[in-house]
């Protein structure tokens, strides 16, 4: 009883609070966003803030989860809560790297954030060691390994020949890798005699570091025959490509005469504007990646004593993305709730539900998950909350928010009052509604006057969401009533 006057005291509350534009559950306002962090060697402010907002009443609290885990700021800790926001200071690249989500909650519930990620970007040097000569006949192919420092975030590549600024200039003869740094050289000549120095540009900090130069020298003992392509930069047999992005193929192929590259689909399919085939380069460029460019690439290389082809299949992934969500809902006690959430994704996505920012343990009959829908049936009073549904494939994961709300409401004919009076025909028939609104349902009586109605052969009456009476009569008088929950309600209509 105690129970129920304070729900509906909280109910009074959600509706004046609607009125007056104030939400209540927690609801995010803004949400942290992926963070790279380019770490610079000197720099002193290593700082991060995550942002996290989200309106309530009461106010919310937050919590922030690292890759699943709460944590939990200590005295002295370089993590800080200011408001939801989360600082982190004293970054470091062993410790702080993950996945971080924001908690927002309240005494109506929780609710989880999208997902952060911090990356944090550098860029070592190298380890200075001498590299030793590479020496190579006339006409033969070389390859001259860059072999990067330890780093993270994306790297570009060029060689300095001899002295800055004489940079190798790639072309149908030499190549410069930029999955791996090092520079090919398909057919050596007289003049490519010098120092080869690797120069590594992480693309995040902006920074760059050179390696040692390797010198190459010009064997003497002889000038290397006419022989048939080599592939030395091939891509891999498998290449996932998600939805959108960009992809590039290298090629790359020794031989003497230097060998021409080209590329083709297996399926015979032409490629479509888009794609970009630089031949000088043996790169193969495909921008904005859709499911009807993945299958088989294939490039070959030949010259005039013959022709080597690779081949590598490009497969097509995508991240979830929500094509259908939950909406809030408001039920009654008994109901059955059926929520439904779905999303595209490659390949197909699994699906899980939250209440309040905790996994939904569907032990009970009651609850079941099946792909994307939940079904709560008899509702009550504690599955009140925020749920949210979790769509997931291993490139990446979305959430929805939505929240349940089960109301008690004590029976209440204001909606559908009794017809004050109903016209009978002697013989006839006739049926008077009682519909009264209420939740949990509750039971229907009628009485006549001051007796209870009977059921018999001409008086029927009909319990479920509404209850009606029929009766064959003349003028009478009908007292329905109901007494739920110990508030008694009734109301009257009178036969004339
Ligand atoms: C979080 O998970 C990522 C990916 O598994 C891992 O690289 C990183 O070290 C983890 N971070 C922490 C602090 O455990
Ligand atoms: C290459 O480097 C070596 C040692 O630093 C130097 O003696 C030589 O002159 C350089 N060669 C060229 C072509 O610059
Ligand atoms: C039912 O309603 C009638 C008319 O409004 C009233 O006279 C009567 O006392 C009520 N009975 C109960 C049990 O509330």
């Amino acid at each position: 009883m105690e129970l129920l006057w304070k729900l509906l005291l909280l109910l009074s509350l959600v509706e004046s609070a609607a009125g007056s534009a104030v939400l209540l559950r927690p609801v995010f306002t803004k949400q942290p966003g992926s963070v790279v962090f380019p770490l610079k060697p000197g720099e002193d402010q290593r700082e991060v803030v995550f942002s996290c907002e989200a309106q309530g009443h009461p106010l919310p609290s937050y919590r922030w989860k690292l890759n699943d885990s709460f944590i939990l700021p200590r005295p002295g800790s370089h993590y800080s809560l200011m408001g939801g926001n989360l600082h982190i200071s004293r970054l470091n690249k062993d410790e702080d790297v993950g996945i971080y989500q924001c908690v927002a909650s309240n005494s109506f519930g929780a609710v989880v954030s999208r997902e952060a990620s911090l990356h944090i970007a550098y860029l070592e040097n190298f380890k200075t060691q001498r590299r030793n000569p590479v020496r190579v006949r006339e006409g033969q192919g070389v390859v001259l390994l860059c072999g990067p420092p330890p780093h993270s975030g994306e790297l570009t590549f060029t060689w300095i020949f001899n002295q800055y600024p004489s940079l190798v200039t790639p072309d149908t003869r030499r190549f410069v890798s930029q999955k791996t740094g090092n520079l090919y050289i398909a057919k050596v000549e007289l003049s490519d005699v010098g120092n080869y120095t690797c120069v590594v540009t992480n693309t995040v900090t902006k920074t760059s570091v050179q390696g040692p130069p390797t010198p190459l020298i010009l064997r003497v003992d002889g000038v290397m025959g006419e022989y048939e392509p080599k592939i030395e930069v091939q891509f891999p047999d498998v290449v996932p490509v998600a939805k959108s992005s960009t992809v590039k193929l290298e090629c790359f192929a020794l031989g003497n005469p230097v060998p021409t590259i080209s590329w083709r689909r297996t399926d015979g399919a032409a490629f479509g504007r888009k794609v970009e085939v630089n031949k000088d380069s043996g790169v193969l460029e495909i921008p904005y990646f859709q499911q009807e460019d993945a299958g088989t690439y294939e490039c070959t290389a030949e010259n005039s004593r013959g022709r080597n082809t690779v081949q590598g299949k490009l497969v097509f992934y995508a991240p979830p993305h929500l094509t259908e969500k939950p909406q809030d809902v408001q039920m009654t006690i008994d109901e059955t709730l059926v929520w439904e959430c779905k999303a595209s994704a490659k390949p197909k996505p699994s699906y899980r539900w939250l209440k309040n920012g905790e996994v939904l343990d569907p032990m009970e009959d009651r609850l079941q998950v099946n792909g994307g829908v939940l079904t709560i049936s008899s509702l009550n009073m504690a599955d009140i909350g925020m749920y949210q549904c979790v769509a997931e494939n291993k490139h990446g994961r979305v959430f929805t928010n939505a929240e349940l709300r089960v109301v008690a409401i004590a029976p209440d004919f204001s909606q559908n009052l009794l017809k004050a009076q109903t016209l009978a025909r002697l013989g006839g028939d006739i049926l008077i509604e009682c519909k009264p609104r209420m939740s949990p349902r509750g039971v229907i009586l009628w009485r006549k006057g001051k007796e209870a109605l009977r059921e018999s052969h001409r008086a029927q009456g009909f319990c479920g969401d509404a209850g009606a009476a029929t009766e064959t009569s003349e003028a009478q008088e009908k007292f329905p009533k109901g007494k739920i929950n110990g508030y008694p309600l009734n109301h009257s209509s009178v036969l004339v």
